[in-house]
């Protein structure tokens, strides 16, 4: 829409089952706030929702391994992530909670009308169950290998690897979360959201009007669901933490938190506005989902299918998801405590909550991955907030007060328009930017207005210009201009840097009129204070000892159920040799390899592509399983299996290893 009546912004609700950290600002908080802010600042009409999820899984997991309720794990959490997003300066509308009547009743309601329109398809499957648990194992109950990229750990309902959506069906080698059983099968009914034939009727035309509006990445992976074939989706689970599923036989039954989570977002609306449904339902209005790129099959496809179905919702205009973020080239890990916590870092670096904005923005995976590191943190926030922003205000500040009183001087004969020119077209950059989604090149033009105010001043030398015939005149117009800039900039830093452009404007006084000539400006006080090492040296040990805390939770396997001798020898153990080894395309983890057993050659895929080089493998030796059920993965049939060892940093090793063995010897 090219200029819509209103905005509304969403951003992803963050599971209630921890506290945020970096990973989920620089994915999608932090720029949504930029790009809402940046739209009320121009005085559009935007409505920005957000919320804690609070079903699914995760939070029953959570609960469990702490041995307490459900709803006190997501009490517990939504007061630590709400105050941590109000001290760092995230102006939701709302920031709602799913776990609320008022949510319930708008799923149900959404619910029901699918259900009344006979949008489900209502069957009976076998779905996993743990019998020792007495559960069903729906999405995050069951774990095993990814089908797609052979990572060992995805959940039912999701590989965090390689993004890829699951149906624990999919899983290879599955394994109840709760017990590590091996489930059985048990039937029961479920309602099923025909994606299929929702892809025939409607989502491939709809997702082909997006080729030009949606980032490359966001289209390319919705592409990829398209192509492959959408598969009817459950969206109702046997488990007892959720939104109840509002209809005759389903009792016991909730539904998929995928469902119920995005109508947070409508139900947050509700929350606070009587006027919901313009909101959502006006063609002038434009919806907007911020999300990180683990999100986006939810927010292009399935969301869309839901508010399509129902009939008289908006689909989103844009979903500008975000790549991931690391962290000192790790990935970021709730579990694993590789994590800088926004609430910690709000306690160890009060009053420089936009340093963290800016670092964050700066480095923001917009377009592919990125990382944080300290030392980074530290450089940008010395050598960019500190030396060049910081430095110019100062300068500005402490002349008009040497120069002029402290009182803003005129500039009647429009002196160095030219500047204030290059400024606004500076700003105009910054603003399409932001409009593009282009938070990076924003921020980066926004600092060139400072660079250009520094500029300004080493050009014209208020200090050596003073000397010269008529200096008190040239210098008021450049002490005026110099502010101007400062104005200006004050003026649009509000979306990226909001408390930086707070503190700018209380000190040249512009909060009411803007800046005017006659008006006294405040003393100059430092914008910004250098991070000094030791600060970051606290930090690299903090997150060492976080991780080295954690290590000790480490756990051994228990042991397996005693088998018969008879069990071991269906095992066929041989001698191989690797003797060709190659990367499947578009699988991270995996490796097409031939093995030599002796008396064939055998094709192997095998999920070992982190941990060694094809180039590294042609020559070894291992103990083969030659009697495994040959697999179908990513096309290609995998005939065995070769034997590793896992060790306790999770790297995988040649166990016993052999060398200058006969291929096809066999082990017993
Ligand atoms: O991935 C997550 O953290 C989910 N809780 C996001 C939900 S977004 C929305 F649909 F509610
Ligand atoms: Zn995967």
């Amino acid at each position: 829409m090219a200029n819509p009546k209103r905005h509304l912004v969403t951003c992803a609700l963050p599971y209630a089952n921890g506290p945020l950290h970096i990973g989920h600002i620089a994915g999608c908080f932090l720029p949504s706030d930029i790009y809402v802010r940046h739209l009320k600042q121009l005085g559009k009409d935007v409505l920005f929702v957000c919320g804690t999820d609070e079903h699914g899984v995760p939070i029953t997991l959570k609960a469990k391994k702490e041995g307490v309720t459900p709803q006190d794990v997501v009490d517990k959490n939504y007061d630590i992530i709400k105050a941590s997003l109000e001290t760092w300066g995230i102006e939701f509308d709302n920031f709602s909670r799913t776990s609320r009547p008022i949510h319930h009743e708008t799923a149900k309601d959404f619910f029901k009308t699918l259900y009344d329109k006979g949008v489900f398809a209502e069957e009976t499957t076998e779905q996993f169950y743990d019998a020792e648990a007495n559960q069903f194992l729906a999405d995050r109950y069951i774990v095993g290998e990814c089908p797609n990229c052979g990572f060992d750990n995805a959940y039912g309902d999701q590989c965090e690897n390689c993004g890829r959506t699951l149906s624990p069906n999919e899983l290879i080698n599955p394994k109840s979360a709760l017990t590590g059983n091996k489930p059985v099968k048990k039937e029961t009914k479920n309602w099923f959201l025909p994606l299929d034939k929702l892809q025939d009727e409607f989502l491939n035309d709809w997702v082909a009007t997006k080729k030009d509006v949606w980032k490359p990445h966001v289209y390319g992976q919705c592409m990829s669901w398209l192509n492959d074939g959408l598969k009817p989706r459950a969206m109702t689970r046997d488990l007892d933490w959720g939104v109840p599923v509002p209809i005759d036989g389903a009792e016991g039954k909730v539904m998929y938190v995928w469902f119920d989570a995005p109508i947070g977002y409508i139900s947050a609306t509700k929350e606070i506005n009587e006027d919901w449904e313009t909101w959502w339902k006006d063609p002038e209005s434009e919806l907007t989902h911020f999300l990180g790129k683990d999100n986006i099959v939810f927010h292009t496809i399935i969301f869309p299918a839901m508010l399509k179905s129902h009939g008289e919702f908006n689909l989103p205009q844009y979903v500008p998801a975000n790549e991931f973020l690391n962290l000192e080239g790790q990935k970021l890990s709730t579990s694993r405590n590789h994590a800088v916590w926004l609430h910690e870092y709000l306690e160890d670096f009060p009053g420089k909550e936009d340093e963290l904005r800016y670092v964050l923005t700066s480095i923001m995976p917009e377009s592919k991955d990125s990382d944080f590191s300290w030392v980074d943190f530290q450089a940008r926030v010395n050598n960019e907030l500190v030396a060049i922003l910081g430095n110019w205000i100062n300068r500005v500040m402490v002349l008009t007060h040497k120069f002029c009183d402290g009182i803003v001087p005129s500039n009647n004969d429009q002196v160095d328009q030219s500047v204030i020119e290059e400024a606004d077209a500076l700003i105009a950059k910054v603003n399409s930017m932001v409009e593009e989604f282009k938070f990076r090149d924003g921020l980066s033009d926004l600092m060139n207005l400072a660079r250009l105010g520094n500029k300004y001043l080493q050009d014209t030398a208020p200090w050596h210009a003073i000397k010269e015939d008529n200096g008190q005149q040239r210098v008021e117009q450049i002490l005026n201009v110099s502010l101007r800039l400062a104005s200006k900039f004050a003026e649009s830093c509000g979306a990226f840097l909001p408390h930086t452009a707070s503190k700018l404007k209380h000190m040249l006084n512009t909060n009411d009129a803007g800046l005017m000539a006659g008006k006294s400006v405040e003393k100059p006080t430092l914008l910004f204070a250098k991070i000094e090492d030791e600060e970051i040296q606290k930090q690299k040990e903090k997150l060492e000892a976080q991780s080295a805390s954690n290590e000790p939770e480490k756990t051994f396997e228990p042991i397996k159920p005693t088998i018969t001798f008879d069990d071991f020898s269906k095992l066929d153990l041989r001698v191989g040799t690797i003797v060709e080894a190659t990367k499947v395309p578009k699988a991270d983890k995996l490796l097409n390899l031939l093995v030599d057993i002796g008396l064939e050659k055998r094709t192997i895929l095998s999920g070992i592509a982190e941990h060694f080089s094809p180039e590294d493998l042609v020559g070894k030796q291992a103990v083969v399983v030659t009697n495994l059920a040959p697999r179908k993965m990513r096309g290609v049939e995998s005939n065995g299996m070769l034997l590793m060892a896992e060790n306790l940093e999770g790297k995988l090793v040649f166990v016993a290893p052999v060398e200058g063995i006969e291929p096809g010897s066999i082990v017993r």
